[in-house]
């Protein structure tokens, strides 16, 4: 540990430099402009790989965008971890919300405000960089494959191909992935369930074309009404999702599984003040972290139609749109959900209008165990560097190549992220705390060593 400590003491500028140079690569997935930024980050990381000690290092092509590859093999017979992360980023929209430009790291109050610098690339960095650091104190003590891929903010699409035609290069003991939150410093957590998600936009069409809304309304039915109303309809006065057969999957846990979960720190005026609401809003006979861990949910990300340009325009709309998401939990699928909720959604409209329903990408939902030699490293790594056991949480979030890596490879996933909830993900001035960084450069080292020690 003091070994561990004083690396990174003696490199802590020299770090933070170089994932400065990672969060300035405008490495949006989404958008196709960015195609070029894309390669350049690929390089970016794969020489970063390779400078710290890593061999085979190799920009695997795919359908998409390429996966970073790269590998240290101490011995075949030793176990093997393999660090999963992401290099792409979400677009920056809105801009004109940052305070500083998205693409341009900036630190204030001992934070990094960059897009990408939580989601994933402060995260993934750090696993280079103690990777570097076990090389040059000569104490990796198991192997490490490198995995960082460059879609997963957009479903990937090609990362399911690239690892059934790779299983022997993957193979491994266990993943590793740094992309979720803990609840804080002082409240170190170690999330053990991510939910999983089925995606839809749906098209809401009424008259052939948009229409003097003077002339044509009161007698034709208006799509963005009609959308706005099918989408009220799908919770019901307790929050409930009205979509039939939703829930007939869903796993209810246990009174004491329910117990042990909200025992968890929260802090439920903090949390309203935090989003400046007054009041929470949420399925009736759940706790806010049961809402956000081990309940499905159904969330509008987008909605449009009509004139939405400066000043007014007297339009009645030919279209409705709205992208909707739906975060699933065990056992839910995430193909049967976007079944269900086509059938729902096209029974449910009136027949004034015509909808489509076009599904997008989707995850399953996993539950990582808490009684594996890999959990215990990560429980013993954390206990060391910051004096308190991990509190187990559940993750809202989605990350789907979990569920993947446990089909394809067979291989469970320890998920120790060192970001917040409060990190602004996806949104404007997302952050990292340059404290979290550090402390997760000094935590992975000992998951490491535990975990060589503990499959012994
Ligand atoms: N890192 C996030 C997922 C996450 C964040 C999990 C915080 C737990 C806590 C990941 O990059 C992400 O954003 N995933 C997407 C799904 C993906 C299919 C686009 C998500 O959760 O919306
Ligand atoms: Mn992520
Ligand atoms: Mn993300």
């Amino acid at each position: 540990m003091q070994e561990i400590r004083k690396y990174v003491r003696e490199n802590k500028q020299r770090f933070l430099d170089e994932l400065f140079d990672l969060l300035r690569f405008p490495s949006v997935s989404a958008d196709p402009k960015y195609k070029e930024e894309m390669s350049k980050t690929a390089e970016f990381v794969a020489e970063k790989l390779k400078a710290a000690g890593a061999e085979n290092v190799e920009i695997c092509p795919t359908a998409g965008y390429p996966i970073v590859y790269g590998e240290k093999i101490v011995d075949r017979s030793m176990p093997s971890v393999l660090v999963y992360g992401h290099y792409d980023v979400q677009p920056p929209d809105p801009l004109d919300l940052w305070k500083t430009p998205p693409f341009e790291p900036t630190v204030r109050d001992e934070k990094i405000f960059a897009r990408g610098a939580c989601d994933d690339k402060g995260q993934f960095y750090m696993h280079i960089k103690a990777f570097e650091l076990m090389m040059q104190t000569d104490t990796l003590p198991c192997n490490v494959k490198f995995m960082i891929e460059g879609e997963e903010e957009v479903g990937s699409a090609n990362l399911g191909t690239f690892v059934s035609q790779n299983k022997e290069r993957l193979k491994a003991d266990v993943v590793l992935i740094s992309d979720t939150s803990m609840i804080s410093l002082e409240h170190p957590s170690l999330e053990t369930g991510l939910r999983g998600l089925s995606y839809v936009e749906v098209e809401v069409t009424g008259p052939n074309r948009d229409l003097h809304s003077g002339v044509y309304g009161g007698a034709v039915a208006n799509p963005v009404t009609v959308l706005a109303k099918l989408i009220a309809s799908m919770h019901d006065e307790d929050n409930h999702i009205t979509i039939p057969g939703f829930y007939d999957n869903v796993l209810e846990l246990s009174s004491k599984e329910r117990e042990e979960l909200n025992k968890a720190p929260y802090d439920e005026t903090e949390y309203k003040k935090d989003l400046e609401v007054s009041e929470l809003w949420g399925e009736k006979g759940y706790s806010t972290l049961e809402r956000t861990g081990t309940r499905p949910t159904l969330e509008v990300n987008g909605i449009w139609g009509g004139y939405i340009g400066e000043g007014a325009k007297t339009v009645l709309p030919s279209k409705a749109f709205a992208k909707i998401s739906m975060r699933l939990v065990p056992n839910q699928s995430s193909e049967e959900i976007t079944r269900l909720f086509q059938n729902h959604f096209e029974n449910i409209a009136p027949k004034s209008v015509k909808v489509k329903v076009s599904p997008h990408h989707g995850g399953e939902p996993v539950v990582t165990p808490t009684d594996s030699i890999a959990y215990k490293a990560a429980q013993k790594a954390i206990l060391e560097s910051f004096g308190k056991e991990p509190i187990p949480t559940r993750g809202g979030g989605s990350i789907p190549i979990v569920a993947l890596f446990e089909k394809e490879l067979g291989i469970k996933t320890v998920l120790m992220g060192f970001g917040l909830d409060s990190d602004n993900l996806h949104s404007p001035n997302e952050k990292f705390d340059i404290a979290n960084f550090y402390k997760g450069i000094e935590t992975i080292p000992l998951f490491h060593k535990y975990f060589a020690e503990l499959s012994k």
